[in-house]
């Protein structure tokens, strides 16, 4: 069964919404083959809300597993895992308090903010908004429509330019509950449009090459406010809604870490790109590839700075490179707030997962494919507060740079 969860922003405008008095977040540590087995029977018996990884099916031997475990099934919960021996730690004691504690000040009236969780609606006229008022950095393009209807936005960010440049592709919300996420993106387009001319290292990536940002992707699930991850899209047979877009790629598609079944969270779809978002962000690549030079994907939490790949253990071509570069991104990434990142290829570094957008993007020739996991490590989760956007932005800004300069050294 898949839960769906809403957050606490649509608290205020809805009065009967899911609660999560009581609810708490685990932490668990499967050492054992054993463990494994106790943890994907007690979610075949009671509803489990998987955190990191997405799914049961993806628990395995040496992860670290949070699951959100409903106030009801605690002392069951608790009672087969502490039988099991598996170390055990309380990460979120009361998961509505950390929701109620996500969104600041709920009650006065919210506009448009970078320092905010902001609705899909706030985001499309921001998007507007700052595509005329930059018109000379920054022009807009409609890459396709969701499943729902709603439109892709890709800003196009760069010093306008007669001939055609080189450029970035970073996207933001493909999966609907990593707020943080978005909140990156239009972060990134405010502070490159703000510091062109006085920072150097926009300043120069600007006028060199274009960045294209797709603050979010998954716009309808985003907009459905819920907190789970995956598209909006009818699948046959069942009632469960949606694909996991980052299962839904063409690379080693559903071979591991993915789902055929509908109604899980790491669900990859009926083929590649079934999922329109997919097809709508490859096409565009596709489109766009003799100039697009690195693809940068933003995901939460965990503190990551991934790279091909996460279909296989086998190492990328360019391993040494990718991860020389995500090793910079992360000490420059530390060097503001002391935030540890763990650089690595996927599958080793947080679990292996086919269909991922990172892997497509560097096996059709897209060589500096990185995917970030933004704050935190679990302490709040996907509910991270929105007192952390800043510090989480600034930082993150400083990996992307990172990279975004040994691209340009590099073109
Ligand atoms: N948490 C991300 C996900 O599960 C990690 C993505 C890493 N890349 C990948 N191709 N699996 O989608
Ligand atoms: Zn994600």
């Amino acid at each position: 069964m898949k839960v769906l969860l809403i957050f606490g922003l649509v608290a205020v405008a809805l009065a009967d919404v899911t609660r999560f008095e009581g609810d708490k977040v685990l932490r668990l540590k499967p050492v054992l083959n054993e463990h494994v087995k106790v943890i994907r029977e007690l979610a075949n018996s009671v509803q489990l809300d998987f955190w990191t990884p997405e799914s049961a099916e993806q628990v395995t031997v040496g992860i670290s597993v949070d699951i959100r475990v409903p106030a009801m099934y605690l002392d069951m919960a608790f009672t087969v895992l502490q039988q099991s021996g598996m170390q055990l730690d309380v990460f979120i004691d009361d998961v509505q308090e950390a929701v109620d504690r996500q969104i600041e000040n709920k009650g006065s009236p919210r506009a448009h903010s970078y320092t905010k969780y902001n609705t899909w609606s706030e985001i499309e006229s921001w998007m507007n908004s700052m595509a005329t008022s930059n018109s000379d950095m920054i022009s807009k393009e409609v890459i396709g429509n969701t499943y729902e209807g709603r439109p892709m936005v890709v800003l196009k960010i760069g010093k306008k330019s007669g001939s055609t440049k080189p450029a970035i592709f970073m996207d933001c919300g493909f999966h609907a509950r990593e707020w943080i996420s978005h909140a990156f993106c239009q972060w990134f387009v405010n502070e490159a449009v703000t510091t062109y001319g006085s920072d150097s290292q926009i300043t120069s990536l600007l006028d060199q090459m274009d960045v294209f940002v797709l603050p979010v992707f998954n716009v309808d699930g985003y907009n459905a406010f819920n907190a789970h991850l995956k598209t909006r899209s009818r699948n046959a047979g069942t009632s469960c809604l949606g694909t996991d877009p980052n299962r839904n790629f063409n690379a080693g598609w559903c071979t591991i870490g993915a789902s055929t079944n509908p109604c899980s969270e790491t669900y990859c779809g009926t083929a590649p790109e079934s999922e329109i978002e997919s097809k709508n962000l490859a096409d565009f690549i596709r489109k766009n590839k003799s100039i697009i030079k690195a693809y940068i994907t933003i995901h939460s939490y965990s503190q990551l700075l991934l790279f091909p790949y996460s279909y296989t253990y086998d190492l990328a071509a360019d391993h040494d490179e990718l991860l020389e570069v995500a090793k910079g991104a992360s000490s420059a990434l530390r060097s503001l707030y002391g935030t540890v990142y763990t650089s690595g290829p996927g599958a080793p570094t947080i679990y292996p997962a086919a269909g991922g957008s990172d892997d497509w993007a560097y096996d059709l020739g897209v060589k500096y494919s990185y995917t970030l996991e933004l704050r935190d490590e679990g302490q709040y989760g996907f509910l991270l507060p929105e007192s952390q956007i800043k510090p989480t932005c600034e930082e993150t800004m400083l990996a992307i740079k990172y990279i975004a300069t040994h691209v340009q050294k590099n073109l």
